[in-house]
């Protein structure tokens, strides 16, 4: 009866779509559990790329059934557009293996306006956001005037409720922003009709997983973002508006902490950052153009959901050590470490210095990290290409000691490697239980 979890350890991106794709084929269900289509999943398997913002990346092995959990955000007509895009693919995306809980939130196009707005307001303080309405629909549920999906068994009565929100919302873009409002009459109709679709896909979340969990089954909640985009516990005020973190899946799910089994932290052989805010080890020029790539291949440092290049840089020991704090990590997935190959010397960053101090954990949360310095170790790199490796002692020495000096610095194991984008680039360093 356990329950696996799956989270970025940085700020999103690390490869967690590939690495649930991996742990689902041993799975019963995987359920995405926060945010919305804020996120993008990239899965590769052979000559199909499936990227996916809403529907979980288990979707991709047929035995699974899928989840939304109750803390996320969904935009239906995305949702939609997942769902038909993956039937053209050829997967089973019925409402017997996908269901929607019933708790989440309706994001509408009034919360995408917003975004926009207030991003533009911000002026040269922009978060960086999405654009994809993420914060106003969070807004809007911590107010308690959201709708939640379960509204559209009603479609009628979630058409009137949905004109009512518009025109609400619309009021503030006319007023505050000076912009024009979505049509609330027209936005009304065609949430209708995507009620009518969703209706039967719609399940009391919580229940179903709870049950499964009676029953043996194994349920693996694939995460969102990352750590260090949490609400809570990121770096505040860049972060998202939802929690990505261990508690964030139990909330989003509905379950309690007791079928935990694995917590597997996702983290990057680097770091990459898409959207402002702090960023420490951030790199500049040729190392930066090494780590991001051209842009020629699909996992290259650019967006999935918005194209834009990805600010990248060092992987730093002391947000790793403090991931696996806040998640409670019972070990580490290290993703891309192909990527490091003809970087020599690598850099890790092992501790933060401040006037005449050394840090070794962060005094006060990542809120602000603009005083801190980073200190660098050099660790020797390696020329060979690692696409072919299997096994963990084929891997170069120099890359084994740098596997090995992550585990010191994050005080725990590392039990997966992944070293290209493929199904089976993946090397199990440590096997865990
Ligand atoms: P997620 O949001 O955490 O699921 O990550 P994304 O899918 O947004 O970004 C990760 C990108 O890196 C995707 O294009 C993956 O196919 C790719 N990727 C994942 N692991 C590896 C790896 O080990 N090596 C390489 N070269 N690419 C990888
Ligand atoms: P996955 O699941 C990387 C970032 C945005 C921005 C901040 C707030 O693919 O790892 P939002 O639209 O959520 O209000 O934007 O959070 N962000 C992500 N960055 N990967 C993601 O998801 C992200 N989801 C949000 O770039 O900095
Ligand atoms: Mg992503």
């Amino acid at each position: 009866m356990p329950l696996d979890v799956i989270i970025g350890a940085q700020w999103g991106d690390e490869g967690k779509g590939r690495i649930t794709d991996l742990l689902a084929a041993e799975a019963d269900i995987v359920a995405r559990y926060s945010g919305g289509d804020n996120a993008g999943h990239t899965v590769t398997v052979g000559e199909q790329i499936f990227k996916l913002h809403l529907i979980p990346s288990g979707i991709v092995h047929p035995h699974t059934t899928c989840l939304l959990g109750s803390g996320m955000v969904v935009n239906p007509a995305i949702l939609l557009g997942e769902i038909d895009d993956l039937a053209s693919m050829g997967v089973n995306v019925s409402p017997n293996r996908l269901k929607l809980s019933s708790a989440a939130h309706v994001l509408t196009p009034a919360h995408i306006a917003l975004d926009g707005a207030e991003e533009t307001r911000r002026k040269g303080e922009m978060l960086g956001t999405t654009r994809r309405g993420i914060g106003p629909a969070y807004k809007d549920k911590a107010a308690r005037s959201g709708l939640r999906l379960g509204a559209m068994r009603e479609p009628e009565e979630f058409a009137i409720q949905m004109e009512e929100h518009i025109r609400a919302v619309g009021e503030v873009l006319e007023r505050i922003y000076n912009l024009e409002s979505p049509d609330p009459v027209e936005v009304a109709g065609t949430y209708c009709e995507y009620a009518k679709r969703l209706r039967p896909y719609l399940t009391d979340v919580g229940g179903f997983v709870d049950q499964a969990l009676r029953e043996g089954k194994t349920v693996l909640a694939e995460g969102a973002q990352g750590t260090l985009l949490d609400l809570d516990h990121g770096t505040y005020p860049f972060v998202t508006s939802s929690y990505p973190t261990t508690p964030g899946a139990l909330i989003g799910l509905g379950v309690g902490p007791k079928h935990l089994r694995r917590i597997i932290g996702v983290t990057k052989a680097f770091q990459t950052r898409v959207g402002s805010g702090p960023f420490p080890t951030e790199v500049f020029e040729e190392t930066a153009d090494k780590l991001r790539g051209t842009g020629e291949n699909p996992w290259d440092e650019y967006g999935t959901t918005t194209g834009r290049p990805r600010r990248v840089g060092w992987l730093d020991g002391i947000l790793l050590r403090y991931a696996v704090r806040v998640n409670g990590f019972t070990e580490l997935a290290l993703t891309k470490l192909d990527i490091l190959t003809g970087l020599d010397p690598l850099k890790l960053c092992l501790s933060y210095r401040r006037n005449e101090d050394t840090y070794h954990d962060l005094p006060d949360g990542p809120a602000d990290l603009s005083p801190f310095t980073p200190e660098y170790g050099e660790l020797p790199g390696w020329r060979s290409d690692l696409w072919e490796i299997h096994h963990r002692d084929d891997l170069p020495h120099e890359a084994q000691s740098y596997i090995r000096r992550v585990e010191e610095l994050a005080e725990l194991k590392v039990s997966l490697i992944s070293v290209g984008p493929e199904r089976e680039q993946v090397i199990h360093w440590n096997i865990t239980a």
